[in-house]
């Protein structure tokens, strides 16, 4: 990476539209730039998902409800907090899976369901293959994890699963999202939360970002063996 003068990145914590939230940290600005490199290899990409992972979900979870509690500490008995609902962690597979761990580390007792959803290559419009949710119960609020958010095809269709599934709080935490993405997503989820690192600003002829960073779940699984 060319080293450039000293600059610092435009402070874009709230995007135009309310319920976006382009999260603004020198350390996102930092590996997210290394994650685009078309030179970081998969092991070195899959750390920095993971290390933007956490920095999304940080963001993304300072709204979840708390109750009172007590904790009896070495001393004494003192006053605590606990989270207060049932919290689940929805990846889109594949490439969701790099985002589960380091979000499942900061809440261990949320639930993970994984919707599967792949993209057909000649329409770009998204396929569900997988999805176990159960007809009932319902988590309370639901994360979903997902680093590309390109036509908004994919978010949308995992939307409507947990809109019918009865989610009634739903955050959708991507890397990566294209405004067209963002504006799909807000046109038919005009209520859902959007945590992102960055805006990009185009989509190319084949729906992929544009500067973007490629295809997230190929560099994360290394499974470019094959293409053409
Ligand atoms: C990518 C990405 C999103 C989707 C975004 O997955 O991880 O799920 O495309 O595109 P959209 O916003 O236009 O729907 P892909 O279909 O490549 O599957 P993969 O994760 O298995 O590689």
């Amino acid at each position: 990476m060319a080293a450039g003068k000293e600059t610092q990145p435009r402070n874009t914590e709230r995007a135009a539209t309310g319920n976006v939230v382009v999260v603004s940290h020198p350390l996102i600005h930092h590996h997210l730039t290394r994650l685009r490199d078309q030179r970081t290899g998969p092991y070195e990409f899959r750390n920095l998902i993971r290390r933007l992972a956490v920095l999304l979900a940080y963001e993304a979870t300072k709204d979840l409800a708390l109750r009172d509690t007590s904790v009896q500490t070495p001393l004494t008995s003192t006053a605590g907090h606990e989270l207060k609902e049932r919290i689940g962690l929805v990846p889109i597979l594949r490439a969701g899976l790099g985002m589960v761990d380091p979000v499942l580390d900061l809440i261990p007792q949320a639930e993970v369901w994984h919707l599967g959803l792949y993209r057909d290559e000649a329409t770009a419009r998204p396929v569900e293959y997988y999805s176990k949710l159960p007809e009932r119960d319902a988590v309370d609020v639901a994360l979903i994890l997902d680093p590309m958010l390109a036509t908004g095809g994919s978010a949308v269709a995992a939307l409507a699963t947990l809109r019918d599934w009865g989610v009634s709080h739903v955050k959708l935490l991507s890397v990566i999202a294209s405004r067209d993405g963002i504006e799909e997503v807000e046109a038919n989820f005009p209520e859902s939360q959007i945590y992102v690192c960055a805006i990009d600003p185009d989509l190319n002829p084949q729906k992929f970002i544009v500067p973007g960073l490629g295809d997230a779940g190929d560099r994360i699984f290394n499974t470019f063996a094959g293409e053409d």
